[in-house]
């Protein structure tokens, strides 16, 4: 992948600095990433058989849905899945204590999911922090296997800096989980993709793109501003992968973060991120 570097700088405000620039980094993969991408695969497989990324063939789309469901809210909820992230954070010498994360999703891109109307929203141009997400929040994102660029997502960098045209003032945190943490976390009600209002990129944008291409296990890290959109997938396969997000709590106090360029979404996310350095808060005590 051109423009993006492959080990982080020794020093740790260095990194987040480099990172609220726009850098993005592709880590090699590691034994915690590893490990925590074999777990979730071992769920996989008891869930959707070997064959996995066939699974679109296998199943029906309700079935596929309530099954892949099932497999999120088990990843972003389990403590075993936490910690593994956890350990996955601190693996790159981010001190956890300092952080507070929102934990692990599972991302399915089916074969022609775009095909689906519910599923629309997955494919719209955004930045992470439409989302009521803090200005300083990084985003973590690992593939399940090697990935190629059809069939995950693309980077348009010049963004970085440049307000574009988009509806994020429709995104509020509190309307969005007032009836429950189903569409927050997305395990999932068929429904949510045609009624609820995700922010979306409302212009043609051009330039310089970064294709996502990465072996299974590696680390991508991004800085939540960054202005990015999923691919279309008509490769025949499935693609599996993970993501999580950190925001470091001094930064984001001492507003140490990309300057919000056209990000109108109210609210905070904040509040329902684990914080791993005050043990008790967080996602575990929401229904
Ligand atoms: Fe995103």
């Amino acid at each position: 992948m051109n423009n993006v570097a492959t080990y982080l700088p020794e020093n740790q405000d260095e990194v987040r600095n480099r990172l609220y620039q726009g850098e993005i980094y592709l880590l090699p993969a590691n034994e915690a990433s590893l490990t925590l991408t074999d777990a979730v695969l071992v769920l996989i497989r008891e869930s959707l058989g070997d064959d996995f990324q066939k699974s679109h063939e296998q199943y029906e789309s309700d079935d596929f849905f309530q099954r892949i469901g099932r497999l999120r809210k088990r990843i972003y909820t389990s403590e075993e899945f936490q910690h593994l992230t956890e350990v996955v954070i601190e693996s790159h010498d981010f001190p956890v204590e300092e952080q507070a994360y929102d934990p692990t999703r599972l991302r399915v891109i089916s074969h022609k999911g775009h095909q689906n109307p519910g599923a629309a929203p997955i494919y719209y141009g955004h930045r992470d922090t439409w989302y009521s997400n803090p200005q300083a929040m990084i985003t973590w994102w690992i593939p399940l296997h090697d990935v190629f660029p059809e069939e995950t997502f693309q980077f348009f960098p010049w963004y970085f800096d440049q307000s574009v045209k988009n509806d994020s003032e429709i995104f509020d945190f509190d309307a969005w989980v007032a009836e429950g943490q189903e569409k927050r976390i997305g395990w999932q009600n068929k429904q949510t993709g045609r009624t609820a209002g995700y922010p979306q990129l409302r212009q043609e944008v051009s330039g310089e793109t970064i294709d996502v291409i990465a072996r299974k296990g590696e680390v991508l890290l991004f800085s939540g501003q960054h202005l990015h959109q999923t691919r279309k997938n008509e490769t025949g396969k499935t693609r599996f992968s993970l993501d999580f997000r950190t925001v470091h709590l001094h930064d984001h106090a001492a507003e140490r973060e990309p300057l919000n360029v056209d990000n109108r979404s109210t609210g905070s996310s904040l509040v329902q991120f684990v914080r791993p350095g005050a043990r008790g808060s967080g996602v575990k005590n929401v229904p």
